[in-house]
Parts: C-alpha cells; structure tokens; sequence
C-alpha cells in the first residue's frame, strides 16, 4: 500500500473537456459500508463501494478481525458480519496506509470489543493527531498507548463493557464522531455526541440503516446524536452514491478549461457534502444538477458542467466542514477568477494527509500564482480566465487531492506541471487519469 517508487505524471493542456463521467462511489460511506456489514448478524452486500487504497484497508482490518468480505464484480462487495460484540482479536498490526478515516474509525470500533489492535500507517498517516479520538475513546474505558503527540504507531485495549459517555466535539470533525458512536454500538446504555457544527452525517444515516436506536435532536447548543447500545444491526443492501469530492476534481476542471461541458453522473449531494457547489456558484459557475434522485438513502443527481468566467469570492468560512477536502481544488478555481479569492477558517486543513493551506500555497506559488498563506486559509489573486504559468514540479506529498488538484492546474498552465508522484491518487480514484484521458485525449506538448 506504500508507494515505493515515485510515479511522477506531466499534466498539459489537452483543450475543452468534453463528454460524461461516473465518478466513483464515496470514500466516506464505502468505508462505513463495509464497518456496519461486518457487525451485522448476516450477509450484506455492497454495490458501487469505492476500490480506492484507504477502502481496501478498512476491508482487509475488518478481515483479520473476523468478517468475510469478498468482492463479487466491480464495485460489487459482500460481507459476512460478525455481529456487535462479535470482533476477533486480529494476529499482528493492522496497517492503515494512507487513511485517517480507517484508523479513526476501526479506533472506535476496537474501543469497545474485548481486542487489543495495534495501528500502523505511512509517513503521512503516522503524523496525523490521533488525541482527538484518544481522548473519548479513554473516557469510555478503552486503553490506548500512542507514539509522541498522540501519533501512530499506537495501540488500542478494547474494554467490555465500555462506559457511555456524552461528549461534545471540540473539532468539528465527522471522524471523531464517528468513532464516538462506532464505540457506542457495543456499549451498554446510551452514548451521545453533540456538534456545535454540523458534519457530515453519514454514519448517524447508515447506522439507522441497519437497525440501529439512533436519534438525532436539534438543540441550542448544536446536533446532539444518541445511540442506544449492544444492538443488533440487520444486514442491508446497500448502494453507495458517487463521491462529491471526487467530483469536484471534474466540477473545477470544466469550468476553468475554456470551452469545456462534462456530464458528471451519480454525485452524491448531501448538504453535509455539498459546500463546493455552493463556492463555485458563488463564483459564477455553469452547474446545472439533473434527474435529482435519491441513492442508498442519500440525494444524488448528475452535475452538468460548463466552461464559465468565474469571479473571486469570499468563501464563507460556515461552508467549511461541508467542503473541508474540496479547498485543494478550490484554491486551484480560485486562481483563474477574476480577482481575489479569500478562504479562512479552514484550519483542519493543516492537519489532512499533508498540510494542505502549505502544501497549496507552495505548489501554486511555483506554478506562478500571486497568493498570501494564512494560519487558516489562502487568499489568492486570479488570473481572470488566463493559463497560469506552470513549467514546475510539485510535490504530492503523499496527498492523493494535491495530486489531483495540481493535474486540473495542469490542463490550463502555459507550461507543463510535473506532479513528482502521482500514486497516491490510488487512495481515493484510481481511475482517475484515464477519466481524464477520457474527458481530454489529446495531450497537447506544452
Ligand atoms: C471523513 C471526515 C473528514 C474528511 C475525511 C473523511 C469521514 O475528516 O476530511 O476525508 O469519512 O468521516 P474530519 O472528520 O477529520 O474532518
């Protein structure tokens, strides 16, 4: 799952994109897909699941911890669940890659069952805050030793029975939540969460899927989620929507190539999810949503995108967790507007699979965009429509959405923008380069 050898990838303009994508199925739900299927009493299976690097690790650690999970087709899964309570002891670490939402989740999971896992994961992963899962996950009883700072390596002792507890996110952070609640599934009585911000909901929406006592009240304090223990969850079948922020990477794509009008299929639009849009219509975008539909319990329609002079915004800093992975690709929009872009609280951003608020303003920089950095955003000065310069190399830093942010500033640059490893774009959209090459075959020398 570590990528040994750099695949550096040359990104020029090709001309207009043109033509319909299906993006593939969201990380966040393929993940909580495979976690709920695996402690379910039964056989669920899994269509559209997203066979990204990060998913594949949830499945593999579900694995060594008792479920069987097989892959039918494409996209096509079934799972054997061990039911809650149910999970094993696994033999050796479980080595989580690249991806934050494995290791927080499976965190919680682990938290509660009478298992002791230990989590291992890349130079990207191993620098990531583990404390804001510790911390709860100790205070419901479960023993965790870390690396430095909170860091991984670390090391969870599940206790049974774990403690409920009602915690308040002091990060708006779905991850957190999530593992919170995850734990809460197999503990006696009752364990809440409350979010002053709202985050994406998909767990909260899955677990009531598959039986769970989930309950969701609005207070003056923020979203108060409670989850009733020691459940039994019903298989399901489920059908995983197409990924928005994989189609964000298309939705900036078509709308800064002049002449462009791509179709993206199948994208999933909980509002939990949906900030980018929003941004980019702010902005001046061509995004018409069609055949609006519901998909696996969450609303879907297909995006049709077209080539659009976009103007410089201020983002409000309230769509921030409802388009926290969309600001690499957003800052990339931002550059070809019109004008002055300015994007703060965003924060979290410095803590992702990289430092994205640096890692975009060093490789925008050199690609000669006029930008400031901020502790907790960019501003940034478009170029009003024109190529920017390109002609550099960029580091991905083990970050599949700088990678793919940097490849969409590729298609409208002057010169060529060489991405030193384009591998870690396997973590969330394999496919995405021959989507591109799909959209735009003609790759143009710079
Ligand atoms: C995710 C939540 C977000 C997001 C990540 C996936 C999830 O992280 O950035 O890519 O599936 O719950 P945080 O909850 O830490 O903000």
């Amino acid at each position: 799952m570590s990528h040994v050898t750099p695949q550096p990838w040359h990104v020029s303009p090709r001309g207009a994109l043109s033509g319909s994508v299906r993006v593939p199925g969201d990380k966040s739900i393929s993940h909580r897909a495979l976690m709920l299927s695996a402690l379910a009493v039964g056989e669920s299976r899994i269509d559209g699941l997203l066979e990204g690097e990060d998913v594949l690790a949830t499945a593999a650690a579900l694995r060594r911890m008792g479920a069987t999970i097989e892959r039918e087709g494409e996209g096509r899964w079934r799972v054997h669940g061990v039911g809650v309570g149910g999970l094993l002891q696994p033999e050796g670490a479980l080595d989580m890659g690249n991806s934050g939402t494995s290791t927080r989740l499976l965190m919680g999971l682990v938290a509660s069952h009478g298992v002791t896992a230990t989590f291992t994961g890349d130079a990207s992963l191993s620098k990531r805050p583990m404390n804001r899962v510790i911390d709860p996950l100790a205070q419901m009883g479960a023993d965790i030793t870390s690396s430095p700072g909170g860091r991984l390596p670390l090391m969870v002792r599940g206790i049974v029975p774990a403690v409920p507890i009602r915690y308040t996110l002091p990060v708006a952070s779905a991850q957190v939540k999530s593992a919170v609640l995850l734990a809460g599934l197999n503990t006696p009585g009752i364990t809440q969460v409350l979010e002053p911000v709202s985050t994406r909901d998909h767990s909260e929406r899955m677990l009531a899927g598959f039986g769970a006592d989930v309950t969701v009240e609005e207070t003056s304090e923020g979203r108060l989620i409670s989850i009733r223990g020691e459940a039994e969850l019903k298989p399901q079948q489920i059908v995983v929507p197409g990924d928005p922020s994989s189609a964000a990477f298309w939705m900036v794509a078509a709308s800064v190539v002049p002449g462009s009008d791509v179709l993206i299929e199948n994208v999933g639009l909980n509002s939990t999810r949906a900030g980018l849009l929003q941004a980019l219509r702010m902005m001046g975008a061509d995004i018409a949503e069609q055949d609006a539909r519901t998909v696996g319990g969450e609303p879907v329609a297909d995006l049709r995108v077209r080539h659009a002079a976009l103007v410089g915004i201020e983002v409000p800093p309230a769509l921030a967790p409802s388009m926290i992975d969309e600001y690499p690709v957003l800052f990339v929009a931002a550059a070809f507007a019109q004008g002055r872009t300015v994007a703060r609280g965003a924060e979290e951003l410095r803590v992702k699979e990289s430092d994205r608020i640096a890692a975009m303003a060093t490789a925008l920089s050199a690609c000669g965009v006029t930008l400031s950095e901020h502790e907790d955003g960019l501003t940034i000065e478009g170029s009003g429509g024109e190529p920017i310069a390109g002609g550099t190399t960029i580091a991905s830093l083990l970050d599949h959405r700088i990678a793919m942010s940097l490849a969409v500033a590729g298609l409208h640059a002057r010169r060529a923008i060489t991405i030193d490893d384009a591998g870690p774009i396997a973590t969330s959209y394999p496919t995405f380069r021959a989507t591109l090459d799909g959209l735009a075959p003609a790759e143009i020398a710079a």
